[in-house]
């Protein structure tokens, strides 16, 4: 049965998996100190234009949230985000469990806007509670939108002007990269944020995602923190192979836009059958409403889940694509769901 699950489904992309094998057996230093992590550092500095930069390779994407944030705040200091974000309602409290309250705003599309912020900022006074002091927010989101530049570099300029800083998840970077029309490029991450991650796990790579701190501020005792959290692996190298070859050339972004394309398929394919969809997104991640007889019947052909019930005849599926979606899996997903609606017209 093909799987729409997720993105992390599968493996790695062949040309990681072959960079693994023709390393295998050099011996190197451990813990990121060794000349792949390096040349990674190097390629993603580069694409970047970030020579400043501090780039920190990390196994997953809880496990770099948690460290960021229990690094970059005081200990009585909360981080903002969406409350569908991924740290609020994802990680088991891991963020919590540091020390540090999510304090969740409701939006109606998965992303923050700096009014929201701003109702947080207000409620929030003296020190009988928490001090908001970092903005979380995810590209892509957790329900597929993504934040175009113009909205990034309002949320950025909010947060200096209101001493908050700005952190971006960016599990699924490649994808929001990928978005069509998007002129918000790896370069322009530096101008919009004082740290973010570079996820990898959704992207391609075995696992791994890379911290980049811009902040001067944010910049010291990281790495023993990532120490302290368990973040540090020993065999590093296996991180920065990984991210040398996404980022030594353009593989990222073209396995971001596979992710997309094939996504895109399936939401033309959708929509031609007359399902909507409950977000808004052009990225990998899509949330068609099926009528729960639908999602039945596929779900005897294909692995995929519901996100929420809609009411009592209709649910909302996540569908996710990933750097191995094949064009036939997308068709043959689509033939099931045209034959369900010729069956039932
Ligand atoms: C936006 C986002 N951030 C963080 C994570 C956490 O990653 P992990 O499962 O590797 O801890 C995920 C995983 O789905 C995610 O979607």
């Amino acid at each position: 049965m093909f799987s729409f699950e997720n993105d992390y489904s599968e493996g790695a992309h062949p040309e990681i998996m072959k960079e693994m094998l023709v390393t295998n057996e050099e011996q190197t230093t451990g813990y990121g100190l060794d000349p792949y992590c390096e040349q990674a550092v190097t390629c993603i500095k580069e694409k970047l234009g970030a020579k400043d930069a501090d780039v920190h390779m990390l196994v997953g994407g809880t496990q770099t949230n948690l460290i960021a944030i229990a690094s970059f705040l005081r200990p009585y200091e909360g981080v903002i985000a969406a409350d569908t974000a991924h740290i609020a309602v994802h990680e088991t409290g891991a963020i919590e469990a540091t020390g540090h309250k999510v304090i969740t705003v409701p939006t109606k599309d998965g992303k923050l806007t700096k009014e929201l912020i701003q109702m947080v900022i207000e409620s929030h006074h003296g020190e009988h509670m928490v001090a908001p002091k970092m903005v979380y927010v995810s590209n892509t989101t957790e329900v597929g939108t993504h934040y175009t530049k113009k909205e990034l570099v309002e949320l950025y300029t909010y947060c200096k002007e209101n001493h908050l800083y700005f952190y971006i998840d960016g599990a699924r970077l490649a994808s929001a990269l990928a978005v069509e029309g998007n002129t918000m490029l790896l370069c322009d991450y530096k101008d919009c944020c004082d740290a973010f991650y570079i996820g990898g796990t959704k992207n391609g790579a075995l696992f791994g995602e890379a911290l980049v701190i811009f902040n001067e501020e944010l910049k010291p005792g990281i790495r023993h923190m990532i120490k302290q959290r368990g973040g540090l692996l020993a065999k590093g190298r296996l991180l920065g192979i990984q991210f040398k070859v996404l980022f030594q050339d353009d593989l990222y972004l073209k396995i971001g836009e596979h992710q997309n394309d094939m996504a895109k398929q399936l939401r033309i394919g959708l929509e031609r059958l007359g399902y909507p969809f409950l977000y808004d997104s052009i990225t990998n991640q899509l949330f068609p409403i099926f009528p729960n007889e639908l999602i039945r019947e596929l779900q005897e052909k294909f692995v995929i889940s519901i996100s929420e019930k809609v009411n009592e005849e209709y649910s909302c599926v996540r569908l996710v694509t990933s750097w191995a979606t094949k064009e036939e899996a997308v068709e043959s997903f689509l033939l099931a769901v045209s034959d369900y609606k010729e069956k039932t017209n």
